[in-house]
């Protein structure tokens, strides 16, 4: 079967929501795994190589889907690179990693440099005594190049991205405005405000302020696999990625902005995508001056200028919320907006959750009647 460890990498303060996402896509895909440990930063899976391979490209909301090699103690230098030239690097890599990711707490071994360089060489000998075959250095010459090594109370651990790099790279979004979001980050906060049963569909979604329409384009394909991107372990293992919908959903995708340039933004990158193109309405619109209602809009989630990147109109925040409400009768709202702002909205809200972007603390709420 192939057993293996990984690690869901979360973005802080959003692991429960990427456990749910996993929990609902494991048991719609229908592939086995037992969850090993649940921390703040991720949670520890067992599972088999060909379940990693079904999931990843369905997962949204991690940072990253690291593969745990191997683990060991190490209080000395030699002993490091004794147990790290004994490790089955073959099985991985045909070469020493071009970037080599050191942390260390708690440990003897703490200076990073050094370690790195203690695992390179140690790697570095390891392929001198066993020359990988012509094959095999095909076969790994896309892999990718990069290997953690974590020391923890002297417990060296080594991983690599299953994915080769960061999973909120689509491919599809290769537009973006001058405060866009990271895509997992908004693919957690629909899924955290809609919850998953909701993103199966149908629905009526609208970002009144959608900058380069990451919010959307990350409900549109909520449910599907992403096929716009490589990701190395399906690769490495030629397995062919599974691209069926995990919903057949039906639905309409509204997005606004005042700036005509993200208007245009927005239809690049919907036109990006590789899957069958949903029901989409572009429109350029300032939502405090619009008249128009949308009574038929259930859902409306959106990513608020912070007034920092992005200046914002004298009494935005307070005038903010209103304007949504008469634009929306009929939706629930939910903002995400920077946590020392919301007392500027004089709103009353709902906090469904709070983490980090770009290192800013921001509140993900929903706004109540
Ligand atoms: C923080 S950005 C949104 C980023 C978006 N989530 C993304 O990932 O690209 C806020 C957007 O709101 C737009 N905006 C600001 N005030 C607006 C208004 N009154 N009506 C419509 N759009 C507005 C800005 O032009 C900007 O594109």
């Amino acid at each position: 079967m192939n057993e293996m460890v990984i690690f869901i990498q979360s973005p802080p303060g959003l692991s429960e929501v990427v456990l749910n996402e996993w929990t609902d896509k494991a048991a719609l895909l229908q592939i086995s795994y037992q969850v090993l440990k649940f921390e703040q930063s991720g949670i520890e899976i067992q599972t088999d190589q060909a379940s990693l391979a079904m999931i990843l490209p369905y997962l949204k909301t991690p940072n990253r889907v690291l593969i745990r090699l191997e683990h060991f103690k190490a209080r000395d230098f030699p002993k490091l690179f004794s147990k790290t030239k004994k490790m089955n690097w073959l099985k991985w890599m045909a070469d020493v990693p071009e970037k080599i990711r050191v942390t260390s707490s708690q440990s003897r071994l703490i200076h990073s440099d050094r370690i790195e360089e203690t695992v390179r060489d140690a790697i570095a000998q390891y392929f001198r005594a066993q020359p990988p075959k012509k094959v095999l250095q095909q076969k790994w010459s896309e892999a990718p190049s990069e290997l953690f090594v974590r020391l923890l109370d002297d417990e060296v651990l080594f991983s690599i991205d299953a994915a080769g790099e960061r999973l909120g790279v689509r491919g599809y979004r290769n537009h973006v405005g001058p405060a866009s979001m990271r895509e997992n980050l908004a693919a957690a906060c629909l899924s955290a405000f809609l919850q998953n049963e909701t993103l199966k569909g149908p629905f009526t979604l609208a970002d009144p302020m959608m900058g380069a329409g990451t919010i959307l384009l990350e409900a549109s394909e909520w449910n599907r696999p992403n096929l716009g991107r490589l990701y190395y372990f399906i690769h490495w293992n030629s397995i062919s990625a599974t691209s069926v919908d995990l919903a057949t959903n039906e639905l309409m995708l509204i997005g606004s902005d005042l700036n005509p340039k993200m208007i245009e933004t927005t239809k690049l990158n919907i036109a990006n995508l590789k899957t069958q193109k949903r029901e989409w309405k572009i429109i350029l619109e300032d939502f405090l001056k619009s008249n128009t209602q949308l009574p038929d809009v259930q859902w409306v989630l959106s990513n608020a200028p912070y007034g920092e990147r992005l200046e914002v109109q004298e009494g935005f925040f307070k005038n903010m919320i209103p304007a949504l409400k008469r634009k929306y009768p009929n939706a629930r709202i939910a903002l995400l907006m920077p946590s020392d702002k919301w007392n500027l909205t004089k709103s009353k809200n709902q906090k469904i959750v709070d983490f980090k972007n770009s290192g800013l603390e921001v509140s993900l709420r929903e706004i109540m009647t």
